[in-house]
């Protein structure tokens, strides 16, 4: 790139139009559940040992408050928090920040509600507080400041050392405004958000609260933390870590088919999303995860959430030097790898999908012989070329034993037969084969010597003429049944 002498070039400042601005904050893209743990983020980086996330319903009056017994904050620092960008993303931060772009705060806010307050105090202070309210900024058109804190809040922080509460008030993204607090069905509403606040948080800051570096309570419960890797389940089959380089590595996963675990661990396992959706990959930063079951757009062709991989989940863990890198966003709900360990990554995660699906196809059990003993599939798995196709094993015992009944009563025996092929398509296995290489599957008679199906065609037609039908009714009878509605040229031939 061309090095500029800045010195000899004459500027003009263009200051952001502060209610625009401000305004454009609210959509960078978080949800409720995201801009919350991103407000956790700060308390955590302030050292909290406690969180309390709190709401009251009063229709649009309706709040929430984020409140830690971290380090707070005096004036100057408030004031400096309260700027939009308040710290340079390119500055390099302490290991256990979970900061980045000095946004946080207020775009996590902004994107919830239109006043938002910060109450603080730091140890050796009186508790300070400012608000930005998108409203005033819009009549203002300036970057001020309201020195305001609503009432009942005031006195909040008195009793503690230090600590500082947010408070989102007229939250119009989550109660539409001219909502009474006697509207059951909007406090119904309400209250299921808060629900998935406190599951995302759970899962969100897991290992914090594992690890008991604070105590995460939401409204006024403490949170149990929600471990995607059930690691305390026998049955789970862990991979050996691998790096990925810089200080970035991967741990794979396969947890437990639903026979091997409680009903409640099965359930309390399926998250907030559902099992189906809980697969892929998990990404921490430092100890925070960000995304959550996102197979982050590998594989060829492309991983996707499939039914029969779903136990598998698998664990990475980068370093918040990384950021650039992985691409992480403001909100911290999106990463994605970097081009030089895609490939690993890739291989990695095919391993344990594989076994995912052994795992969910047999149910957890290996199909194994007696000892001394040779397995007998009824079905066998055959590949012919580049596909793929399920037969029926002649030389299974209980083939020979029908074909012994046969010659006494052949009825009882093609029943018998019929039965067994019945109650034994592999319909698992073939479904998982279809949704990985449909295109690959062979169709019926596929390769398989057409005089099977002439001397079939010629028998039927033989023994239906026996019984007086013309050439034509058996031609229309055939080529209406199963499998010869395939080969309408074949049976013209034929009956030509
Ligand atoms: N709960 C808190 N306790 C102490 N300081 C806080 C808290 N929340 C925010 N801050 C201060 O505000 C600054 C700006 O926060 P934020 O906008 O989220 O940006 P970032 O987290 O990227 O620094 C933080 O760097 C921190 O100094
Ligand atoms: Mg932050």
């Amino acid at each position: 790139m061309k090095v500029l002498d800045y010195s000899n070039i004459p500027v003009t400042e263009v200051v952001p139009e502060a209610s625009s601005m401000i305004e454009s904050f609210r959509s960078v893209g978080y949800n409720l559940e995201t801009a919350v743990a991103d407000i956790i983020d700060n308390s955590i980086s302030a050292n909290a040992k406690n969180i309390y996330v709190n709401s009251v319903w009063l229709g649009s009056d309706s709040y929430i408050t984020i409140l830690d017994d971290g380090f707070g904050l005096n004036r100057e620092q408030l004031i400096e928090a309260m700027r939009p960008g308040s710290k340079n993303p390119l500055e390099s931060r302490s290991d256990k920040d979970l900061g980045r772009f000095g946004l946080g705060l207020k775009t996590a806010s902004f994107s919830q509600c239109r006043r938002m307050t910060v109450l603080s105090k730091s140890d050796g202070y009186n508790p300070v507080y400012l608000t930005w309210d998108l409203d005033f900024v819009g009549q203002s058109g300036k970057w001020h400041l309201l020195n305001y804190c609503p009432e009942e809040f005031i006195n909040a922080l008195d009793n503690m050392k230090s600590g500082t509460m947010i408070i989102w008030t007229n939250m119009d993204r989550i109660v539409p405004q001219n909502t009474i607090e006697s509207d059951k069905k909007a406090h119904d509403k309400f209250m299921l958000q808060m629900e998935n606040v406190q599951k995302h948080l759970s899962m969100t800051f897991h290992r914090f609260i594992e690890d008991k570096d604070f105590v995460l309570h939401c409204w006024d419960s403490p949170v149990k933390p929600w471990n995607p890797f059930l690691i305390t389940e026998s049955a789970i089959q862990g991979f050996s870590t691998q790096s990925l380089g810089d200080g970035a590595v991967v741990k794979g996963y396969v947890l437990p088919h639903k026979d091997k675990i409680s009903e409640e661990t099965y359930r309390f396992a399926e998250g907030s999303k559902g099992w189906n959706e809980q697969q892929g990959f998990y990404v921490y930063r430092e100890k925070r995860l960000l995304l959550a079951g996102d197979w982050l757009g590998l594989g060829r062709p492309r991983f996707r959430k499939e039914e029969h991989a779903k136990l598998a989940r698998i664990q990475i863990d980068i370093p918040n030097k990384l950021d650039a890198e992985w691409q992480i966003d403001i909100k911290k709900s999106t990463a994605r790898p970097p081009q030089r360990c895609a490939d690993a990554l890739e291989a990695y995660a095919k391993l344990v999908r594989s076994r995912a699906v052994e795992v969910y196809r047999h149910r957890g059990k290996v199909v194994q012989a007696q000892p001394g003993s040779k397995f007998q599939p009824l079905w066998q798995e055959k590949k012919k070329g580049d596909k793929w196709y399920f037969i029926v094993n002649r030389e299974h015992s209980l083939v020979s034993e029908i074909k012994k009944m046969a010659i006494s009563d052949p009825d009882k025996a093609i029943d018998i037969l019929l039965k067994f092929v019945e109650e034994t398509i592999p319909t698992k296995a073939s479904f998982i084969k279809e949704s990985e290489e449909a295109e690959k599957q062979a169709q019926p008679f596929e390769g398989v010597n057409k005089d099977l199906l002439v001397s079939m065609i010629k028998a039927i037609a033989e023994t239906q003429s026996l019984e007086g039908r013309s050439k034509e009714q058996i031609k229309f009878m055939l080529l209406n049944m199963e499998p010869f509605v395939r080969f309408p040229e074949l049976v013209q031939s034929i009956l030509e």
